[in-house]
């Protein structure tokens, strides 16, 4: 491939520009009565040891044999909280069975019976949360209409305050990355928002999550959790989102690297080293805890 084609096939690509938005905020120190910081999170009623999450991610066992509930083990281990995406009953039985605290997200299906039960079998099962990855709703842009076999559709702003109404858990919108969806997320009830371009899988040039997070923080303001995942490989990531507006940031590639290397000690490895970075960063810009970090420390 020339320069040039090469050049031209990485144009756009959003999780590109992510990680140059991330790389383009800077940190200033404040270290003069600095305290060691603590990294605790409450989330939902539970006490986590780190806000640093595992991704809603799915088809794990492609990337090691059972790859689903190694991970899941790991975020168990770390004090972490676990996400899935699309995946069958037996397999969120299974995480949850491990002790993780586990986060549903179900894909916009064109059958909405589908959604309604997805989200009682999640209620039963002990999942913490439930939720929808409504920037999948014309599929992915290499499974245009499409999660794997199952037809897609887009849903109404009354289709989500349904799905919201019929379970008891916490309905969380994910793939926001708009001010107007986020006002449309909190007019839903949802428990809680994810400001996420889906890793680049649904559109090029898309706005890095950390870019719009400041305006949505602020339509949001304290009322409901709100989640950020793309690109977060490391604790200068996670500090950075968490200081913009984030309650907790989602790791998705970089853990799927610690579970194909070591499987659930892999995973657990990961979501630390995260932590530690990340508390590092607390300490050295005065934060000691995860709601003090001011956003003033960014420069950008
Ligand atoms: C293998 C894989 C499977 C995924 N499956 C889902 C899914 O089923 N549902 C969903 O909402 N997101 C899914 N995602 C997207 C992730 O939740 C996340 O938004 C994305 O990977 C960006 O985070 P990252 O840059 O840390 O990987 C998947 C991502 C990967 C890499």
């Amino acid at each position: 491939m020339s320069e040039k084609t090469s050049v031209a096939v990485n144009a756009g690509d959003s999780a590109r520009i992510t990680r140059e938005y991330f790389d383009s905020l800077l940190v200033e120190l404040r270290t003069i009565d600095a305290v060691k910081a603590s990294t605790e999170m409450e989330l939902f009623g539970e006490t986590f040891s780190t806000p640093v999450m595992v991704a809603a991610l799915s088809g794990l066992d492609r990337t090691r044999p059972g790859g689903m509930v190694d991970t899941a083990k790991g975020a168990a281990a770390a004090g972490a909280v676990m996400w899935t995406g699309i995946g069958g009953e037996a397999e969120l039985e299974a995480l949850i069975a491990t002790g993780a605290q586990t986060v549903k997200i179900i894909k916009p299906y064109a059958d909405l019976d589908l959604v309604f039960k997805k989200l009682e079998h999640a209620e039963k099962s002990g999942a913490i949360a439930v939720g929808m990855d409504t920037d999948y709703v014309f599929g992915g842009k290499n499974n245009k209409g499409f999660a794997m076999e199952h037809p897609v559709a887009p849903k109404t702003l009354n289709d989500i305050k349904s799905f919201v109404e019929a379970t008891k858990l916490p309905f969380i919108l994910k793939g926001i990355l708009s001010e107007r969806d986020a006002g449309k997320a909190m007019e839903a009830g949802a428990g809680g928002i994810v400001v996420s371009h889906h890793g680049g899988g649904v559109m090029d040039y898309a706005v890095p999550p950390l870019k719009v997070l400041p305006r949505i923080a602020k339509i949001v303001g304290k009322k409901i959790p709100i989640f950020v995942d793309c690109g977060v490989t490391r604790g200068m990531d996670a500090f950075k989102a968490l200081a913009l507006g984030a309650t907790a940031v989602s790791v998705g590639r970089a853990v799927m690297a610690g579970l194909s290397k070591d499987g659930a000690d892999g995973v657990r490895r990961v979501l630390e080293d995260i932590t530690e970075e990340l508390r590092w960063a607390m300490n050295l810009t005065g934060s000691s805890e995860l709601a003090r970090i001011d956003p003033e420390v960014i420069w950008s």
